[in-house]
């Protein structure tokens, strides 16, 4: 045990060698089974995790099963802050992340104690934050929310209550112009959301005539005015099952293209390009986690996500209380 734990400081996943003979997908649903396990991915997970997975979602729907599931273990494909969030929610199961080092730019870009201190500058606000970021963070928030919800969170509180919102200025300026309120927005950013070319992006389109283009709320403004529609990956997802076009220039991390092509395979999926010479739009974070590590973490019930007791606690009520909303608006 030990080894493995020094192994998890160094690496951030167990490093176990696999039998190249094993065939992984029956070795997971395997241990699912043995476990009580259930696997949650996110959208943005390699094609291969989200086809085992048994709920893949948003950041919303994901915290939604997470609170709900009646499994022992929760594997959860995706970054550190939505473990985290499975375990705030749910406190007494085992939650497994395959690769600790699977963080989250725009997470990072909002430091616990630096927005402790932008809070006392606004003592009669409130703090509505992303649910991407740290616990830490979520311990000193009202309320949480996520790309699918802050628009209806934000009405739902009334006209005269000052709101801070943070850390992702796209998705707080993007809230601020859908409801008219003058948010307070910290200035943090997704490395991925940000790189897109806007030059490549209208050249595309000019290729394209009759594509939609639709982009993640947590794109630059720029973009976002230029979109067709704008939502969280399940919205973007419902968005293209829906629309009669047959072609989508698709603005946010390309795993999601996965799930809209096999939803309407006789569709079109464009990946809007970014403005660096890297021809993909991968989020680096979302795209440690591997078959391999799922399995190993699986099979060694590491790495695991805990978190003290008082920020659990903490942590709990604003995401409950965005839950509370989702649920009365019917989200
Ligand atoms: P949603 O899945 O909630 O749209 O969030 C996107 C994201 O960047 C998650 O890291
Ligand atoms: Fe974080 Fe951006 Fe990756 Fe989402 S896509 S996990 S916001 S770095």
């Amino acid at each position: 045990m030990n080894a493995y734990l020094t192994e998890l400081d160094t690496k951030g996943y167990i490093d176990e060698p696999i039998d190249p003979t094993l065939d992984l997908v029956d070795e997971i649903n395997k241990l699912k089974k043995e476990k009580n396990a259930v696997l949650l991915a996110h959208y943005y997970q390699e094609p291969e995790i989200q086809d085992i997975a048994d709920y893949i979602g948003d950041s919303l729907g994901l915290s939604q099963q997470a609170a709900k599931t009646e499994a022992d273990v929760i594997v959860f494909a995706g970054v550190h802050f939505m473990a985290e969030t499975a375990k705030i929610l749910s406190p007494q199961k085992k939650v497994l992340l395959p690769d600790l080092k699977a963080g989250c730019s725009l997470s990072d870009s909002c430091p616990p104690h630096l927005f402790a201190k932008f809070k006392e500058q606004y003592p009669d606000h409130i703090a509505i934050t992303y649910v991407n970021c740290t616990a830490e963070l979520k311990a000193l928030s009202d309320i949480v929310c996520t790309s699918s919800n802050a628009v209806q969170i934000v009405d739902s509180l009334p006209r005269d209550q000052k709101i801070i919102f943070g850390p992702d200025k796209n998705l707080g300026d993007y809230v601020r112009k859908k409801t008219g309120r003058d948010l307070v927005l910290w200035n943090g950013a997704c490395m991925v959301h940000e790189l897109f070319s806007q030059e490549r992006i209208a050249q595309l389109r000019s290729e394209y005539p009759h594509a939609k283009f639709i982009a993640h709320p947590e794109c630059e403004k720029e973009l976002l005015e230029a979109a067709d529609y704008i939502g969280s990956t399940a919205g973007l997802l419902k968005y293209t099952q829906e629309n009669p076009s047959d072609t989508f220039i698709v603005a946010t991390e390309s795993g999601i293209i996965h799930q809209m092509q096999k939803a309407t395979p006789w569709k079109t999926f464009i990946p809007a390009p970014p403005n660096n010479a890297c021809a993909c739009n991968d989020c680096p974070y979302m795209k440690l986690n591997t078959l391999e590590k799922v399995y190993n973490c699986m099979k060694f019930d590491l790495p695991e996500v805990d978190l003290p007791a008082d920020i659990i606690a903490r942590a709990k009520q604003p995401i409950v209380r965005m839950l509370e909303i989702s649920a009365r608006l019917g989200l």
